[in-house]
């Protein structure tokens, strides 16, 4: 279903038979709301976000492409999240058979000033898709179309914005162990202790080479979002806590509180494609109950 969103900008909503729901703007092939069954919200949406080119929307799942973050010349993280993307009627078969009827297909090629900032042609196609169960899959394929026989390297991220009830009470396991480059300290490379994460200060780090299967507790919630990742090796974990918050405009003073960024992500060694070639990367995210999990 296409409907007019916030500011009038066109949003698709799908729904699944057994009442899991998502939006997607696309402004920014921008995922803005993923709920249960139950119509519990699971991806946070800041009350401050603004819908407004070329401001990106603050929460849900940002598209980081071609730049994660401000490691290159682009703006952070990119020009994917700020362009309108088109409704892509025709696209290529998939691989994986989609039992589902709530997907939609959205694809963003460059334009002449895209391609000024950004000298490639490219083909970038997004799944997004429910399953029956109410999980939410992304799919992402980029296609190299440069006709000057040229390759090209990117960075990339499903940037996405978990809501928690309370980011004090989350803990996320499957990163122990593996190094992380800090942001916060100029980039280096650190190696992470053996337990499970968990906050109380300002994070921004990039975990490399992770397990494809990250799991975030929200013991309050007594609710586990398992994330589940292909081709994209490393995972970015940020929360901007309460000083950083302050320095952004589209974002609540308190609501560091109540989301949490993990994002399936490929940031230290970019994807190069040669002309012609494809690649993809998929990140699904479940919610279940805490207690399903426990024992595992
Ligand atoms: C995170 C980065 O993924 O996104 C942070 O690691 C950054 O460094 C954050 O601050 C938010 O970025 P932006 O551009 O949406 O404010």
């Amino acid at each position: 279903e296409r409907v007019k969103g916030i500011n009038g900008l066109e949003k698709i909503v799908l729904r699944e038979i057994r009442g899991s729901s998502a939006e997607v703007y696309l402004y920014g092939a921008h995922v803005t709301s993923w709920k249960n069954d139950h119509g519990e919200e699971l991806l946070f949406l800041s009350s401050k976000a603004i819908f407004k080119p070329p401001k990106a929307i603050r929460g849900g799942i940002p598209i980081c492409f071609p730049q994660f973050s401000n490691n290159g010349p682009l703006e952070s993280h990119g020009f994917a999240r700020n362009r309108f993307w088109s409704i892509d009627n025709d696209p290529p078969p998939f691989p994986t058979n989609t039992s589902t009827k709530a997907y939609v297909d959205l694809i963003l090629k460059p334009t002449e000033e895209d391609m000024k900032i950004w000298p490639h042609s490219f083909e970038f196609r997004l799944r997004v898709s429910l399953s029956p169960a109410g999980d939410l899959l992304l799919t992402s394929r980029i296609r190299n179309t440069n006709t000057d026989g040229k390759p090209f390297s990117f960075t990339f991220a499903y940037h996405t914005y978990f809501s928690v009830s309370d980011i004090s009470e989350v803990r996320v396991e499957g990163l122990e162990t593996l190094d992380y480059l800090d942001n916060l300290q100029h980039k280096e490379r650190f190696t992470e202790q053996g337990d499970a994460i968990t906050f109380e200060s300002e994070v921004d780090k990039i975990y490399l080479s992770t397990p494809t299967k990250i799991a975030i507790l929200d013991h309050e919630k007594k609710r586990t979002f398992v994330l589940r990742k292909d081709g994209l090796p490393d995972a970015v974990v940020w929360n901007p806590w309460e000083k950083k918050a302050k320095g952004m405009v589209d974002f609540g003073d308190d609501e560091y509180k109540h989301m949490l960024c993990v994002e399936a992500a490929a940031v230290e060694k970019p994807i190069t494609l040669k002309p012609g070639e494809e690649w993809r990367g998929r990140q699904e995210i479940s919610a279940v109950p805490s207690s399903y999990c426990s024992g595992q």
